[in-house]
């Protein structure tokens, strides 16, 4: 029997669960969960007799791929995949795929939720400020980034987006005004959203140079990943521009020295609740049994990011 692993450190609501087991059932397939683990050794020990996975932001490395012996798939039920040793996949002939989309909203509306939230100082009871009319720079425009400009737009933000993977049409088919550099949509921009995956390319790339080009008051929004800013250039920037602030949705490492110095400027979840709905769990949980469902029933890799 084909027995498919649930492995989620951060769990999914339970209805998720529930209907991610009925398609399992469907296809005939056993499904184990393993969720809220806390060592390493007890995804380790799951993952040895699974013939496919699905993780969220579960580190998936040559260890764990190591010891599992059957696993044919891994499916990271969500967008991005930097969690996964996708090298050391291939070489273990394990097929690994994301789920692009599925909890693009969720992460939009943390997005522009938290953005309010600091405006309004937290909901500290004093006079704070509004979103309407700021200047919205959305760094990548994929999944996330575009949802975030639609929601923006209801707020009444001139909205400006940088991605040099989407055509410049697309961009200006939504009303977004279209920018040409990195540069161009730092200088434009009160509130920088970022929408940027974790790679060699993009960690530590927002740094002090882009970040002190932003009009002030500037405030920076990262629900994508910790690593794309460089954090000794944001304690730079914290101390040369009073009028910085930065909400993200995690802790940066720097997180202690921030807390103590700038009182007021910043906002971190303490887990990345960017995608922690009922509807995206259902949305990217559902899409990763099927794919998995049509991975072993009829050989569809669509969704394979390690070619
Ligand atoms: C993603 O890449 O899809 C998001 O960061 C969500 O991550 P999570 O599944 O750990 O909440």
């Amino acid at each position: 029997m084909t027995k498919v692993l649930l492995a989620t450190d951060k769990p999914f609501a339970k209805q998720a669960v529930t209907q991610i087991k009925a398609i399992a059932d469907q296809a005939g397939y056993e499904l184990a969960l393993l969720e809220k683990y806390t060592e390493k050794s007890d995804l380790l020990k799951a993952v040895a007799s699974a013939d496919a996975m699905i993780i969220r932001s579960d580190v998936v490395d040559k260890e764990v791929l190591d010891s599992a012996k059957q696993l044919k798939i891994v499916v990271r039920a969500g967008a991005g995949y930097d969690n996964i040793d996708l090298e050391s996949a291939t070489a273990h002939k394990v097929v690994a795929m994301n789920t692009p989309g599925q909890n693009s909203n969720a992460v939009a509306e943390l997005a522009i939720g938290m953005m309010v939230f600091q405006a309004r100082g937290q909901f500290n009871g004093k006079s704070g400020s509004e979103l309407f009319g700021k200047k919205l720079g959305i760094h990548a425009y994929g999944n996330v980034g575009k949802r975030v400009a639609m929601i923006a737009k209801g707020f009444g933000m001139e909205i400006f987006a940088f991605d040099p993977y989407i055509p410049r049409e697309v961009i200006e088919a939504d009303g977004v005004n279209w920018v040409g550099s990195v540069e161009e949509l730092y200088s434009a921009s009160n509130y920088i959203s970022l929408h940027i995956p974790a790679t060699a390319e993009t960690k530590n790339s927002i740094n002090f140079d882009l970040l002190s080009r932003m009009q002030a008051p500037a405030t920076l929004v990262n629900t994508a990943r910790k690593e794309v800013v460089n954090e000794a250039d944001l304690l730079k920037i914290f101390e040369a521009r009073p009028d910085f602030v930065y909400i993200s949705d995690i802790e940066p490492g720097c997180s202690s020295e921030i807390k103590e110095k700038f009182t007021g400027r910043f906002f971190f979840t303490p887990k990345k609740m960017g995608a922690q709905t009922e509807e995206a769990n259902v949305n990217s949980g559902l899409a990763a049994i099927h794919q998995i469902v049509d991975f072993f029933e009829k050989g569809d890799k669509r969704f394979q990011v390690n070619k």
